[in-house]
């Protein structure tokens, strides 16, 4: 079947190279397959945007650039930070100008938000490859996400936490979709295991002021603290905060999601990481042939000292999902046929073996308990405990 496919769209390239250099010009148009990339490239969150399109490019470089026999062209775009005009603006140029035949990237919620009514009208997949917020998916049947949710990799760490005698905890969350998802699922599942949260603050997105929020969970005294911010800069500013503040001398534990304690910056944090445990779907010391041929991919694209982390793996993750989809369709994309193929696809990630959830288009996958450890001067999200096939458990019935 595919080969008939194939063989017929040879007969058509024939037939318009005939008609001379204007039917050529189309025919070769034909033959190239854009991946529209909507990411934040400048700003405080420009290493979301630097992660995501080198985990791409890492792809492309240990695949090659053609699947199905079309060559795949990545059109990148800055949305400069969280700003969902501008990256609303930005996928509708690439759709009608561009006609890219996947929209992808996506570091963060607002920006994803604002693009699903985009692909829903341009009938267009769009590979969310880290935003976590989980009302994503609901917003157009043409989202596939690769990355993870926030109540999916809460939820185990809020059951580690109650089940390893952390039975009073704060929470601090960064005020908007990923964290209040964050807040509400830590709350759900600590309590139902037997804990009690006892205050709660958010932070903004934008400039945060993490001082007095901390003071305030200091003179509470809980047994810990639960938080989530986004990754990069906001997480080093957060724990140097905790760190000046004395919480960690006054035996206040520190909990979170992997976002926290993010690859990327962990260095930067220096000992106030130190022994912090977590739950994430990707650690870049997970111990598998496919994060090792990630890594070292990565590293050919990104520059040996660069470290990739979860965010790469979804950049990384999302251009094999496009390169599954163009094999089972045989290179002749249409987004309808292309979200049913997705549907249920497994993949081996770097971060181990991974499903898109048919009923959902989110992810199935194993979520690890880590602890921050230094290892050969570098301090790594070492993993001790796993949740396995863990799906978001606010879309299972
Ligand atoms: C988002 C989610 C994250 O887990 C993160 O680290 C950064 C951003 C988001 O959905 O905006």
């Amino acid at each position: 079947m595919l080969f008939v496919q194939s063989r017929l769209v040879i007969g058509v390239v024939a037939a318009m190279v005939a008609v001379g250099p204007v039917g050529g010009a189309a025919a070769a148009a034909e033959e190239t397959i854009k991946v529209g990339v909507v990411v934040e490239m400048s700003g405080p969150f420009a290493p979301f945007g630097r992660q995501i399109t080198n985990g791409m490019k890492a792809y492309m470089k240990a695949n090659g650039d053609k699947v199905a026999g079309k060559k795949i062209e990545l059109v990148i775009r800055d949305t400069t930070g969280p700003a969902p005009d501008v990256a609303k603006r930005l996928a509708q140029e690439l759709v009608t100008r561009d006609k890219v035949q996947f929209l992808a990237g996506f570091g963060l919620t607002p920006n994803a938000m604002a693009v699903a009514p985009v692909a829903t009208e341009a009938k267009v997949p769009m590979i969310i490859m880290n935003a976590a917020t989980s009302a994503i998916t609901t917003k157009s049947p043409y989202v596939l996400r690769v990355s993870f949710t926030l109540p999916q990799v809460t939820a185990p760490i809020a059951e580690w936490a109650a089940k390893n005698k952390i039975k009073k905890a704060y929470t601090l969350v960064t005020d908007y979709g990923p964290g209040l998802d964050a807040e509400a699922t830590f709350k759900k599942v600590f309590t139902a295991n037997g804990g009690e949260v006892t205050g709660s603050v958010r932070v903004p997105l934008k400039n945060p002021e993490f001082a007095p929020f901390i003071q305030r969970i200091k003179d509470a005294k809980p047994e810990a603290v639960f938080i989530f911010t986004p990754a990069g800069e906001t997480a080093v500013a957060f724990m140097k905060a905790f760190a000046e503040r004395g919480l960690d001398k006054a035996g206040i534990k520190l909990i979170a999601t992997g976002d926290v304690t993010d690859d990327d910056v962990i260095d930067a944090m220096g000992d106030a990481a130190l022994n912090v445990i977590t739950s994430h779907h990707y650690s870049a010391v997970h111990k598998s042939p496919e994060n090792d041929a990630f890594k070292k991919a990565y590293a050919e694209v990104a520059g040996p000292t660069a470290r990739p982390n979860f965010m790469a793996v979804g950049g990384w993750d999302g251009m094999h999902l496009i390169y599954e989809i163009m094999k089972k369709l045989g290179g002749l994309i249409d987004g309808d046929k292309a979200v049913a193929a997705a549907k249920g696809m497994a993949i081996q990630s770097p971060r181990g073996a991974i499903t898109i959830d048919p009923a959902t288009r989110d992810v199935i996958q194993d979520v690890y308990v880590r602890k921050v450890q230094k290892a050969n001067g570098k301090y790594v999200n070492v993993e001790f405990d796993k949740f396995a096939k863990v799906k978001d458990p606010g879309k299972t019935p």
